[in-house]
Parts: structure tokens; C-alpha cells; sequence
């Protein structure tokens, strides 16, 4: 009880000097700033081969190998999200939030993920459950890809290969056909960095390692994918559907270790560029393409291990400009930062990035149960921040993910101390740096299986009980933060 109240106050505290420091009559969220919290299929839908759903790439990877999950879990009961998601839209309505992002599995409505065979059940499911989100007052933000790829096309080589472009166009067409009359915000797909890290680490799905191929081909091609639906629906469906879309690309901001040090200070810059830049830069900058400085590297190193060219695909003059601004806003998700310093690590392969060092100092706060999690409040506004110097003043940014891992406790305090923080600097990145932030998102509604951690490591505002046949939930004291703040739209300390 001491101990809690001890921290309790260190908490409020540390809140309390945030607020101080700046002129708090500005810290309110605009009119018309939208709040919601987040989920992806795989986590929480469970029901993995009810009503003619197909076998996705993370059904097989979870059976296959277990041993590569760290409680040996799989998704194929999850939250049980399929039989549950009234309970989970009322969850949201409960906390005043104006709308659920969650993702739809590409083998419930395509078994093989291929057009000639639709899954009606699967349409029916997805149709209930838009049509309960707006009922209860709520908007869907719909993402189309968040990693479970129908195994079917992983066998024909699934992102590696370019013929998923094609399938991935046909399956968007069925989304806008059965959903987009009800559904105005779309993503195509869930941070493509991390999904393509499955073609170079053994922790996701798929789990292959190539070794610095896959993983940029892959790329390359998520993003002809995402510019082929963006241009699907400005040619067939937006006069009529009227919605935005996007796709949700994932940061963690970087600082130079040494703040004088120019090493450092390049290596901070290339990390960026190699983490979001390779993603951004071809959809949201003036000149198109990967970011210069990614393409010498990789070319060069390639050609120094002995390749032919370089591992990096490259757009022809035609894509560049196909994929050039196809993106109606910028989905951002972010959770924490890093030191960099100049220098190769083997954690951090001179394959895969610059030769930056990814440093997560001891005296940074973390996470309860991720490792790459900081808690490092002031990275999310420099991130804002450096989206609109890059790509533009008028650059709308929807934040898509944040949100704090601990071990499921309800009195969540360090979870609000969390949320709480990283909101005041996004007031800040509206208040004083003039950026166009609309609207925020926690990850996650519900505990729910969180990868290679399983159950583990628990994100949800409501807990879930994993134990319970019935997969009972119960709001956390960060679910009452979260009604109180979309109430007062205010960070009410
Ligand atoms: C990234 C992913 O989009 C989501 O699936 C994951 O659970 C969270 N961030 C937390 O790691």
C-alpha cells in the first residue's frame, strides 16, 4: 500500500512537472480529435478454422513451432474476439472513444486468399461486426494486412514474390465491394518494416532468414501492393465512398548517444531513414524512391559481399511516380526511442541497416515485458515532428498505435503514467509545433497474444482472462483513465 502510494505520487508527480513546464490552458484536444484503441485479427479473433477460414501463416507458424513463441501459445482461441466483439465494441463505447481500429483476416474471407473463392461467412462476420462498431456510435478504421497472410500464398512465395500484388488488389476489391459503403478509413497494410522481418528472423512469421534478400524484396513489394489498392480506389470507389487511405508504418525515434558526435549524429539521421524513410520516402516525398543514402549503402555492401547488384530492388521511373503520394494520410505507429552510436553490432546486422548501433540505456525507463520497449515520452513529438519537416505542413497524421506492455495487472498505474505522458507531447506537437495531429489510438482494447511474447506481455486497456472458457473482460484503471480523458479531452491531472 506504502509502496504503492509512493509511486503513486513519483508518478503524478512526474505528470504534474510535465504539465508545469508549459502553458496548460493550451492542453486541450482540438474539437475534432479522435480517440479509439486498436486490435488485429490473428490476436484476438481466435477461431481459427470456424466457418470455412483458411489457414493463415501465423496458424502455421504457431503449430509448427512453438518453441519459437515464448510461452509456446498460439491464436487459435486468442480472446475468442469472433464470438465476443459486441462485448469489445461496447468496451470502446464504454470508454467514450469515437472509433476501433481492427484488422481483417485476409483467409476468413479468402480461404487460399485467392478471388475465386470467397468465404461468405467470413463476409457475414465482418459485416456484423462494422455494422455493431457504427451502431454503437463508433467509426471502423480498417486494416487489411496485419501479418496473417493466407499460407496459400506464402507457398507461392508471399511477399518475396510479385505476384502477391495481384491477389493483395483482388482481395482489397472484395473489402470495398462488401465494406467500403460503411468503412471511410482503410490501411492496406500493418507496419510492412516489422511483417518483412519475418523473411529475415526466425521470430515471426514466416520465420525464414534469408539473410538480407527476402526482407527487402518483400518490402518492395508491400509497397507496389499498397500504391496498387490506393490507386484501385481512386480510380473505381472514391467518387462514391468518400474515405481515406493509408497504410500504418511503425518508428521508434533515435537520439545521437553522443550529442556533439558527428558519427553519431549520421548515424541517427541514417537510422531513420532506414527504418521509416524506406517506407515513407517512396509514398510521401516530393522526389519518390528510397532514400538516397539506403540505396548507396546497400549497394555497396551487397556488392562488397559479392552480389551482382544490390539487395535493395529498385522502382523504375514509371513506379516512382505510381507510388509517389499514394497515401491520403499518415498512420504512425510509435512506442519508444534509442541511443545510436556509429559502430556494427551483431544485434544489429550491417546487412539489414547503416552501421548505427541500437543502444536501450539501463537508465531508461522500460516496459514490464518487451525488451525493445522505452518509455520515452519526448520521442513521439519529435517523431511528429520530423514527419512534417519531411513531408509536408499539410500532412494529416493519424496516431495508429501507442500503448505500454506490463503483466496484465488492473491497477495499471504505470500504463497511464505512460499514456498520459505521450499524450502531452502530442498536445504539444499540435499546440506548439502546429503539426496536424487528428486523432490518437491505444494499442490495444484487450490483452491478446502479443507474437513470439504469446500471452505474455499484455497491452489491453480491458484485462482478459485466459484461464476463463469464456474469456472474461474487465476494464484496468487505464480503461477509466481513458474514459476520463475522451470526456474532459484533457489529460486530466
Ligand atoms: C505493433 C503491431 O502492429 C501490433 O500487432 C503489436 O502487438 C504492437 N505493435 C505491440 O508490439
Amino acid at each position: 500500500m506504502l509502496s504503492c502510494k509512493i509511486q503513486c505520487f513519483t508518478i503524478l508527480n512526474i505528470v504534474i512537472i510535465v504539465m508545469a513546464r508549459n502553458n496548460s490552458k493550451n492542453y486541450t484536444f482540438p474539437k475534432d480529435f479522435i480517440f479509439g484503441a486498436a486490435t488485429s485479427a490473428y490476436q484476438i479473433e481466435g477461431a481459427w478454422n470456424v466457418d470455412g477460414k483458411g489457414q493463415s501463416i501465423w496458424d502455421t507458424f504457431t503449430h509448427t513451432h512453438p518453441d519459437r513463441i515464448s510461452d509456446g501459445s498460439n491464436g487459435d482461441d486468442a480472446a475468442k474476439s469472433y464470438f465476443k466483439y459486441k462485448e469489445d465494441v461496447r468496451a470502446l463505447k464504454e470508454m467514450g472513444m469515437q472509433f476501433y481500429r481492427f484488422s481483417i483476416s485476409w483467409s476468413r474471407i479468402m480461404p487460399q486468399g485467392l478471388p475465386n473463392n470467397i468465404n461468405q461467412k467470413g463476409i457475414d462476420y465482418y459485416n456484423r461486426l462494422i455494422d455493431e462498431v457504427i451502431n454503437n456510435g463508433l467509426k471502423p478504421v480498417v486494416t487489411m494486412f496485419h501479418w496473417d497472410l493466407p499460407q496459400y500464398l506464402q507457398d507461392l512465395g508471399g511477399f518475396a514474390s510479385d505476384v502477391i500484388i495481384i491477389y493483395f488488389e483482388a482481395y482489397a476489391e472484395v473489402l470495398f465491394e462488401n465494406f467500403g459503403d460503411r468503412v471511410h478509413m482503410w490501411t492496406t497494410i500493418n507496419e510492412p518494416y516489422n511483417h518483412a522481418f519475418g523473411y529475415e528472423v526466425m521470430t515471426l512469421a514466416p520465420g525464414l532468414n534469408t539473410t538480407g534478400v527476402g526482407i527487402y524484396l518483400a518490402a518492395h513489394n508491400m509497397i507496389k501492393a499498397h500504391a496498387r489498392v490506393y490507386h484501385l480506389y481512386d480510380k473505381h470507389y472514391r467518387a462514391k465512398q468518400k474515405g481515406k487511405i493509408s497504410l500504418n508504418l511503425s518508428v521508434q525515434w533515435s537520439v545521437p548517444e553522443h550529442k556533439n558526435s558527428t558519427d553519431d549524429k549520421e548515424a541517427t539521421k541514417a537510422e531513420l531513414e532506414f527504418t521509416l524513410g524506406w517506407y515513407a520516402h517512396p509514398i510521401y516525398s516530393k522526389e519518390g524512391d528510397y532514400p538516397q543514402i539506403m540505396k548507396d549503402r546497400i549497394r555497396n555492401l551487397s556488392l562488397a559481399e559479392g552480389f551482382p547488384t544490390s539487395r535493395l530492388p529498385s522502382f523504375t521511373s514509371e513506379e516512382i511516380v505510381y507510388v509517389k503520394g499514394t497515401a491520403d494520410y499518415f498512420a504512425l505507429n510509435q512506442y519508444g526511442s534509442y541511443l545510436i552510436a556509429k559502430g556494427d553490432t551483431g544485434a544489429n546486422p550491417s546487412y539489414f541497416r547503416d552501421k548505427g548501433t541500437l543502444i536501450e540505456p539501463d537508465n531508461w525507463p522500460k516496459s514490464e515485458t518487451s525488451t525493445w520497449e522505452s518509455v520515452t515520452p519526448k520521442g513521439i513529438r519529435n517523431i511528429i515532428k520530423w514527419i512534417k519537416e519531411q513531408y509536408g505542413e499539410e500532412l494529416e497524421i493519424l496516431i495508429t498505435e501507442n500503448g505500454f506492455a506490463d503483466n496484465g495487472e488492473l491497477n495499471d498505474i504505470i500504463r497511464i503514467n505512460y499514456l498520459a505522458t505521450y499524450m502531452i507531447e502530442v498536445l504539444k506537437a499540435i499546440h506548439f509545433d502546429k503539426c496536424k495531429v487528428i486523432g490518437y489510438t491505444v494499442w490495444s482494447l484487450i490483452d491478446n497474444l502479443e507474437w513470439s511474447n504469446g500471452y505474455s506481455s499484455k497491452f489491453g486497456l480491458y484485462h482478459v482472462d485466459f484461464n476463463d472458457p469464456d474469456r472474461k473482460r474487465t476494464p484496468k484503471q487505464s480503461a477509466h483513465f481513458m474514459r476520463n480523458v475522451t470526456e474532459t479531452r484533457q489529460i486530466p491531472y
